[in-house]
């Protein structure tokens, strides 16, 4: 009996089975861009209290799957609900993004604790509702931040075009920071482990500032070494859950990345060269691991002519190999709804 049989395209692929059907889904996919998102968020006031509400957070994760021909669901939250519950102060201001106390004095980190578990167990629970009620052939997946993208957001306090404060803060306390690094890799891992646990099949870890790290020279301390750690915590648990790896913006990095750190897929953002990625990944004898991505999602917000050549491109180029179609990043919240329905539908006709 062929264990993949039932399962969704995405699984499949990530798994390296053969699927007939192009395993699709979208950054971002559930958000600001759809009305019945916005209805939603209205009605819980916010968007902490939609992430916080399981009922509600489950609704909005499925939307996007009404609506189009996805395979996977990802379970709507955020990577900043880890400093939520350490006591962080989270909040998101209108229009300008997340807030926390930021963290300034080494004492901040060493009295750092998750004390509040009960910011967490939302997730786990609409984790449990989503997959009751997702169709058949359909993946769930969960997330989390991986640690340093979580600790430049935490020392920062907000979001930054340089992290300047927490550059000064590694750069000067760096034993501390690595302490820091080390704490939130063991509430990620469980984290993760909680939410395979609660009905997540895949994970995804968004390392989405590890250009910050990349800069300093730090990639391999700061953002390798903690990947590695807890994706070793998930694997001795539950070595049979597919991990997709977004290390955003690591140039030429990403094969170090790949080397070091066992992930099955590799996710990528649109600056990637996808020929150059798959040249260095077959002449360096690298594994042949899954790649996931990447149209640029001013491409997707712009749609017409070029959206169509560039995910022809990205099909052609990624057709010989394991691939599941995503963007390179999120999806920006003014992207017109049709252009995902004709994102799919070229994807689907290539298919054919
Ligand atoms: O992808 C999905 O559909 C799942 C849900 C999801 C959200 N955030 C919902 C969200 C996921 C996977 C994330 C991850 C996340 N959150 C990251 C990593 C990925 C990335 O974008 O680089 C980061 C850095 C965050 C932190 C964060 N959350 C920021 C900086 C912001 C503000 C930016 C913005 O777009 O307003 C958020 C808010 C946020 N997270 C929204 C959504 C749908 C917008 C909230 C709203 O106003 O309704």
């Amino acid at each position: 009996m062929d264990k993949f049989k039932n399962k969704s395209s995405f699984i499949k692929t990530l798994n390296g089975k053969y699927s007939s059907v192009k395993p699709i889904w979208l950054m971002r996919q559930a958000g600001r861009y759809l009305p019945e998102y916005r209805e939603i968020r209205k009605k819980a006031g916010s968007f902490l209290n939609l992430c916080m509400n399981p009922k509600l957070s489950a609704e909005v994760t499925l939307q996007p799957l009404d609506r189009f021909d996805l395979d996977a669901a990802i379970i709507f939250s955020d990577i900043l609900t880890i400093p939520m519950a350490c006591d962080r102060d989270l909040r998101f201001v209108e229009n300008e993004g997340p807030r926390l106390k930021p963290i300034k004095e080494e004492k901040e980190v060493f009295d750092l604790q998750l004390t509040n578990v009960e910011y967490l167990e939302p997730v786990y629970e609409s984790l449990n509702l989503v997959k009751s009620e997702l169709k058949e052939k359909k993946a769930l997946i969960g997330f989390a931040g991986a640690p340093f993208t979580i600790a430049a957001y935490m020392i920062e306090g907000k979001g930054s075009k340089d992290f300047s404060n927490c550059i000064y803060f590694f750069n000067k306390y760096e034993k501390t920071f690595l302490e820091l690094l080390n704490k939130l890799e063991v509430f990620i891992s469980d984290h993760l482990i909680k939410q395979i646990e609660a009905g997540a099949e895949a994970i995804q870890i968004f390392e989405s500032h590890a250009e910050i790290a990349l800069k300093e020279n730090k990639f391999k301390r700061f953002c390798i070494e903690p990947n590695k750690k807890i994706i070793k915590n998930i694997k001795k648990k539950y070595p049979n859950i597919p991990i997709i790896g977004f290390p955003r913006n690591a140039g030429n990095y990403y094969l170090e990345y790949v080397n070091n750190v066992n992930i099955d897929c590799l996710s990528i953002d649109q600056n990637v060269d996808i020929l150059e990625l798959i040249n260095n990944l077959k002449s360096k004898k690298m594994r042949n691991i899954c790649l996931q991505g990447n149209l640029n999602p001013e491409v997707l917000l712009k749609g017409g002519i070029q959206m169509e050549r560039d995910i022809h491109y990205i099909l052609e180029s990624f057709s010989s190999l394991k691939h599941i179609f995503n963007l390179g990043h999120g999806v920006i919240k003014e992207t017109p709804i049709e252009n995902i329905h004709k994102l799919i539908k070229v994807i689907r006709d290539w298919e054919k």
